[in-house]
């Protein structure tokens, strides 16, 4: 049922590429429009929502992170996101203009129903990004976007957060398609990558081997730091987290224009500091800004392991380790950045003698408070 391989975490992570196309999947014509008719909203209500709020627990709330700045950028509507947990104990301001976008792998998250239950409440129309059929979560909301992934056995989540990037990445464009957002150049750019992107994943796969080492060299380290800015950053808190459940090791993600407002007291001799490198194309002033970081810590000692895109040799300098991922639209390079943070982690968890599919104290689904 491992299909070959030793662990179910990494047959999810190799099944990555046919999970995202199988999201895509009947999704976008041939035009590069979106028929998202199936999640069954009318189309006044996304003409009329004014906020989007995305509730969400652990690496489903990471997925919610970038999506923020997708709804933003694409459709021009404010969009929070907020870890269920906090959520519905908070009072937050909702009405029937708000439309809530539930994140979540299972459909079972206790606080996350609890969340979008109490938005429905306040009158919310609430949308679920769900992998499981038939769930709780689906069930209870407005509308559901089911990301196809197939069954994720392994705890850590992976081929769950690259689909649920798909899955908002769509929710974001097919908003902006239903409110008129003006489908520029950009967009169809982003519609013709997201299409293809499947197969920068599979390459991103092929190259893991110099990542599996690295994970291995630093199997007795107590602490790794991930840095990154935009959507680099909530792609930094996704490599500390898996790490942290697979690993056991004390690892933390910050936005890299934090380090001096305290987190750069950390850096000491030969810590190991990953940083994600957001394209030199597009906005390069976080690219510039990024590799100034890079310097900063590298000159305190830390071992820099930069994930940059093919061809950025701004980086190389500064860079003890480099791992290269393909160009892709900034909005959409998550999806190619977090796969060599999944495997570091996995293979760190393996160096160390860890249970991969089950790490201690944890369950697939938390449907307890
Ligand atoms: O089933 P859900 O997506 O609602 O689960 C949310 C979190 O419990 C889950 O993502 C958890 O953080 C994973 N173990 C992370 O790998």
């Amino acid at each position: 049922e491992k299909g070959g391989y030793d662990y179910f975490m990494l047959k999810e992570i190799a099944e990555q590429p046919k999970a995202v196309a199988d999201t895509l999947l009947g999704r976008i014509d041939a035009e590069g429009s979106l028929t998202l008719d199936e999640v069954r909203i009318p189309a006044s209500v996304l003409r009329e929502a004014d906020k989007v709020v995305i509730v969400a627990c652990g690496t489903a709330f990471h997925a919610g992170l970038i999506a923020k700045y997708a709804i933003e950028h694409w459709t021009r509507m404010p969009c929070e996101v907020e870890l269920a947990s906090e959520f519905r104990y908070r009072d937050p301001i909702l009405d029937r203009r708000t439309l809530v976008i539930a994140i979540s792998q299972s459909g079972e998250t206790m606080d996350t129903l609890m969340a979008l239950r109490h938005a429905r409440e306040q009158g919310a129309k609430v949308l679920a990004i769900c992998n499981t059929n038939g769930s709780t979560i689906p069930r209870e909301s407005d509308a559901v976007l089911y990301t196809h992934a197939g069954p994720e056995v392994a705890v850590a989540s992976t081929k769950a957060f690259l689909t649920q990037l798909v899955a908002c990445y769509l929710v974001a464009l097919y908003l902006g398609q239903r409110r008129g957002t003006k489908w520029g150049d950009e967009i169809r750019a982003v519609i013709r990558d997201l299409s293809r992107i499947s197969c920068e994943v599979e390459r991103v796969l092929e190259t893991m081997e110099p990542v599996r080492a690295l994970a291995r060299s630093l199997k007795d380290k107590r602490t790794v730091l991930f840095l990154g800015r935009h959507v680099g950053y909530p792609v930094a808190l996704e490599g500390a987290l898996k790490l942290k459940e697979l690993a056991y090791m004390h690892a933390e993600g910050f936005a890299a224009g934090e380090l001096k407002h305290g987190p750069i007291a950390l850096i000491e001799e030969d810590l190991p500091v990953v940083v994600v490198v957001p394209s030199p194309r597009g906005r390069s002033v976080l690219h510039d800004k990024i590799v100034s970081n890079i310097q900063e810590i590298r000159a305190r000692g830390a071992r820099t392991i930069v994930i940059a895109e093919e061809g950025d040799d701004a980086v190389v300098p500064y860079a003890d380790h480099l791992i290269r991922i393909p160009a892709t639209p900034t909005l959409l390079q998550p999806l190619v950045a977090t796969v060599p943070l999944q495997v570091f982690a996995c293979e760190l968890a393996t160096a160390r003698g860890n249970e991969v599919d089950q790490p201690r104290n944890l369950a697939k689904s938390v449907t307890v408070e």
